[in-house]
């Protein structure tokens, strides 16, 4: 396990993931995943849109890793797509795919950026899901077969893992409300049990990682409901951080404490998952980082009182999303507090608005500014407070395919013009830029 100190340099960094940027969808080998097809089901995705294209980032990632280069990022989380790697899930391995990723390390080494690699942000092997996806056990299996490939081709170059990216994003959105892929409305027994197979293929992407490489760092990234104090009082944040738990134990407690929250457990009744013996040693094998990420918080509570919401005038981004600066404050606290991980990675923050290039040829985003700075506040605040943060990622560099929202909701630090494939970096780019290089050991409460 690596410990982290204050040596270590703070990961200023932006984030990005395979299917919503890289296009290329059937080329060098590359097998569907279920969000082609899920794009393809009529009604799934706002403008009938699809990832087939996205950011072509598949050709053009050397200029945008340049534009990375550019702007001093030190740290560049990006996901590795598993069909180009396994097209049928399991089995067969596609070195064209893996010689994509080789390149794109390579390149960001050259450029002195840090790689972080995610193995699994929700493009699944359409052949897995139609052996059951994450319902059967064989897809927690599959995720180990496919890091241990993964690991052996990377390993030596890359040092930071995180195996899975925001599992209730794929439990709740992919299988219950049916908005994200595989779009499926399970009962809450099959919920329960796509998380359990969920953090057991964490687990056994830990040990595949452990096995075929030496000096990586792995960890899982959530991202947790945060239920904000009302007040700092003492009182008001113990609750807070009582709700935090209440709100995560589900997903976090097998992770950091091998066990599922016991009244949680005894409440559901016939809908418990199955789970073999063994599985929660391994679920709960030590990690080396927490990724959170946050882009708003769940309400706020008072010591003896129930969650509330923000109300109906909070500000919002376009997306609807209440704007909560001290979520990240919050999320890192409590996580450090409840759960104690070695070091905690902002592997996702920001914002969405509906930015255009204007007649000058730029983009001038204050309101993503502003988000980003009065967010990095909270950071600073927290690391003031003892929480041992190590690195903040901008979601994301770039405009991108937002899920089942296309092409219509702009999270990037860069500007893309899907017709032209054109970047253009928004204010907020050059912002960025700045704040890295004055602050390099991290965010600062105060200049
Ligand atoms: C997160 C996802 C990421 C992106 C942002 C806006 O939930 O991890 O892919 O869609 O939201």
């Amino acid at each position: 396990m690596t410990v982290h100190s204050s040596q270590t340099p703070f990961l200023w960094g932006v984030a990005t993931s395979s299917y919503q940027i890289e296009g290329a969808v059937g080329e060098d080998g590359r097998g569907p995943s279920v969000w082609d097809t899920f794009c393809r089901r009529p009604g799934a995705v706002r403008d009938g849109v699809t990832g087939d294209v996205a950011c072509d980032h598949y050709h053009r990632w050397r200029e945008d890793i340049d534009l990375m280069a550019s702007l001093g990022i030190r740290s560049y989380r990006f996901s590795i797509a598993w069909p180009r790697v396994l097209p049928e899930g399991r089995g067969r391995v596609n070195t064209a795919g893996l010689d994509f990723y080789s390149r794109l390390v390579d390149g960001l080494l050259e450029r002195d950026i840090v790689p972080m690699a995610t193995l699994f942000h929700w493009d699944m092997p359409q052949a897995l899901e139609d052996r059951g996806g994450w319902r059967v056990r064989g897809a927690a299996e599959a995720l180990g077969e496919y890091t241990a490939v993964v690991a052996r081709h990377l390993g030596d170059r890359v040092k930071l893992w995180a195996t899975i990216n925001e599992m209730w994003c794929v439990v709740y959105h992919g299988h219950r409300d049916g908005c994200h892929a595989p779009g499926r409305r399970d009962d809450e027994k099959t919920l329960r049990q796509v998380s359990h197979h969920m953090l057991l293929g964490h687990g056994l992407s830990v040990q595949a990682l452990r096995a075929a490489a030496t000096g990586v760092q792995v960890g899982i990234v959530h991202n947790p409901a945060v239920t904000e104090p009302f007040s700092e009082s003492t009182e008001d944040i113990a609750a807070a951080r009582a709700d935090f738990h209440r709100l995560n134990a589900w997903m976090m407690d097998p992770l950091f404490r091998g066990s599922y929250p016991a009244a949680e457990w005894d409440a559901l009744g016939d809908a418990t998952p199955e789970v073999h013996e063994g599985d929660l040693a391994a679920i709960s094998a030590p990690t080396d980082f927490l990724g959170l990420n946050v882009y708003f918080g769940a309400g706020h509570i008072q010591a003896g009182g129930t969650l509330q919401p923000y109300g109906s005038h909070h500000p919002r981004t376009d997306r609807g999303w209440t704007i909560n600066p001290d979520c990240l404050r919050w999320a890192a606290r409590f996580s450090q507090d409840l759960y104690d991980p070695p070091v905690i990675h902002i592997t996702e923050s920001g914002c969405s608005y509906p930015d255009q290039v204007d007649e000058r040829g730029e983009v001038i985003d204050w309101a993503r500014i502003e988000y980003l700075r009065t967010h990095l506040a909270g950071v600073a605040r927290a690391i003031t407070e003892g929480v041992r943060i190590g690195g903040y990622h901008v979601w994301s560099l770039m405009d991108n395919f937002e899920w089942g929202l296309g092409y219509q909701s702009r999270f990037g630090l860069v500007h893309v013009n899907f017709e032209t494939q054109r970047r253009t970096p928004k204010a907020s780019a050059a912002w960025y830029a700045r704040l890295i290089a004055s602050q390099p050991h991290g965010p600062r409460v105060s200049p």
